[in-house]
């Protein structure tokens, strides 16, 4: 979800007031999603790496966490949506953690679309701690294998992306889904962040509708060619 501060830029206005709006833009793309049947969602909202932040931001993004839930929960799990957070929760202030619990709580029960939030995430942390959580559960080297380690990764309870979306105009991944996007499409739009909607959603599906998928396969007609 990137784009908030130079979308706040634009208008005069200070980059949390970009991040508020973004959370409008969450909103409005996980109904997008649901009403057109996509289970899953994952989200990049907090990366390791945005600690690095001024300290004002990283607390505008903070205290926006706790805005969020209150002003959105009962309605998001209303609509049948169910919140998981992924990420190291160790290093968030209690009020946080407390937040990110409650959102989880509230809507374990929803299979309409899950909503993974992806909050002080990494890729490569997730790797590390997947490996970690390996190795403390007691595989031996030969018990370890792709679709085992893909049981200690943050994102186990999702299916790997069809689709990766990244709004805002850069071209690079910047330690989002690492493991995960092996076969996804990926998408890269010059949409700012708290633009993104329906439409953006449809341009992008629309997009990956015309994607030719092989997963380092042929194509399904040569595959059926050959078989004849
Ligand atoms: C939001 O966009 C991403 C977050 C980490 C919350 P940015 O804050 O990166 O916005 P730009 O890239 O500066 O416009
Ligand atoms: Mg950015």
């Amino acid at each position: 979800m990137d784009g908030n501060g130079r979308w706040a830029k634009k208008r005069f206005m200070p980059r949390v007031f970009g991040h508020k709006q973004g959370v409008d833009a969450l909103v409005r793309t996980v109904k997008a999603c649901a009403d057109r049947g996509i289970e899953y969602l994952t989200v990049f909202a907090f990366s390791s790496e945005n600690w690095k932040r001024p300290e004002d931001e990283v607390s505008g993004l903070m205290g926006l966490v706790l805005v969020a839930v209150s002003k959105y929960l009962t309605k998001l799990a209303s609509e049948g949506v169910r919140i998981r957070i992924v990420g190291d929760r160790s290093a968030v202030s209690e009020k946080v953690r407390a937040a990110w619990n409650e959102a989880e709580r509230a809507t374990a029960h929803n299979h309409r679309i899950t909503l993974s939030v992806a909050f002080n995430y990494g890729g490569r942390w997730d790797v590390v701690q997947a490996c970690r959580r390996a190795i403390e559960a007691g595989l031996s080297a030969e018990q370890l294998d792709e679709a085992r380690l893909g049981q200690f990764m943050a994102l186990s309870h999702a299916p790997d992306p069809d689709l990766f979306i990244r709004t805002g105009g850069e071209v690079r991944i910047s330690n989002f889904l690492l493991w995960q996007v092996a076969y996804s499409e990926l998408y890269f739009t010059d949409c700012l962040w708290p633009e993104f909607g329906a439409a953006e959603l449809d341009a992008a599906l629309a997009t990956f509708a015309r994607r030719d998928r092989r997963f380092g396969g042929v194509k399904t007609e040569e595959a059926a060619g050959q078989a004849a």
